[in-house]
């Protein structure tokens, strides 16, 4: 029997159920999170008044409003993404952000772009899920023109970045969290190796592909009952730990709690975090 799913349906429905809730709920508390590692490849595309982009997994919008901020009135941006929830206040706040930005729910992997329309393309962790990443980025540059250029941001290596690795640890002794995705499945660390993001922009028709790793320690939360409180709906196991027994829910509050714990000062609870600033220009 053929598999006749449209592409990335798993991740149309992952993104658009529990997780795409969450992640609305939530976008107060990831957005300060995230903010440095979407900032900095805001820089790495270094855009221009009057430029267009498209961004990839838009999200709830909030770089999609920076992107805006830096392209103008005479700009254009096109932000996509297959997350209804996300999409929904996105376009809200585009509404009273007063820029010009436009929200289409789409797969970035096989939308139909205005060809050779953009002058660059840009996603915050969003570029991971694809189920074919090469087909993705093909018909991403499509939309580029020759010259223009793509910068995104990834997680790096999974050991590299404890904040999510030791809560996720911790809770699998009361949940069971979805199998990790082989390196080359569609997940939070497809990205993570750097041959791997080479052969897939260069075999899309990227050229000048360059990584940057950028580290740095941030806050998960002020202290270790909010971190844990934070993270247990963030990580993979939000899904397993929203579906869960009020009793499963509290002993694994307790163990991320107890693995938190080294990592808290009278700062908060800092822990490392790892990305690849990407970049790549269209020949
Ligand atoms: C980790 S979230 C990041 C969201 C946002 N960029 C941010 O930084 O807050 C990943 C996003 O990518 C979107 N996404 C996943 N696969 C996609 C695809 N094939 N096309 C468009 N968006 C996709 C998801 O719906 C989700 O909004």
């Amino acid at each position: 029997m053929t598999d006749t799913k449209p592409a990335n349906a798993d991740q149309r429905e992952f993104w658009s159920d529990i997780k795409g809730q969450l992640w609305v709920e939530l976008q107060p508390r990831i957005d300060p999170m995230l903010a440095p590692f979407g900032e900095k490849a805001i820089e790495a595309l270094d855009l221009m008044p009057g430029e267009r982009v498209i961004e990839i997994g838009c999200g709830n919008g909030t770089t999609t409003l920076a992107l805006a901020e830096r392209v103008g009135a005479e700009g254009e941006v096109l932000a996509v993404d297959l997350s209804r929830p996300m999409l929904d206040k996105a376009m809200e706040r585009g509404k009273t952000s007063g820029h010009p930005v436009r929200f289409i729910e789409a797969d970035a992997q096989v939308y139909d772009f205005p060809r050779q329309h953009f002058d660059a393309a840009f996603s915050r962790f969003g570029v991971m899920f694809f189920d074919d990443p090469v087909a993705a980025f093909k018909n991403i540059l499509g939309a580029v023109r020759p010259g223009g250029r793509v910068a995104y941001v990834c997680w790096a290596d999974r050991k590299d970045n404890p904040w999510i690795r030791i809560p996720a640890g911790a809770s699998k002794a009361y949940l069971e969290l979805p199998p990790q995705p082989a390196d080359d499945e569609p997940g939070q660390f497809s990205m993570q190796n750097e041959e791997r993001v080479r052969t897939i922009l260069s075999g899309a028709g990227w050229s000048d592909v360059t990584l940057e790793r950028f580290d740095t320690e941030c806050s998960l939360g002020g202290d270790v009952a909010d971190a844990t409180g934070f993270i247990s709906q963030m990580g993979p196991m939000s899904e397993p730990f929203a579906l869960a027994d009020e009793e499963t829910q509290r002993n694994t509050l307790r163990v991320i709690e107890e693995a938190l714990a080294p990592y808290a000062d009278s700062r908060g609870v800092y822990l490392g975090y790892s990305t690849w600033i990407v970049s790549a220009t269209r020949p």
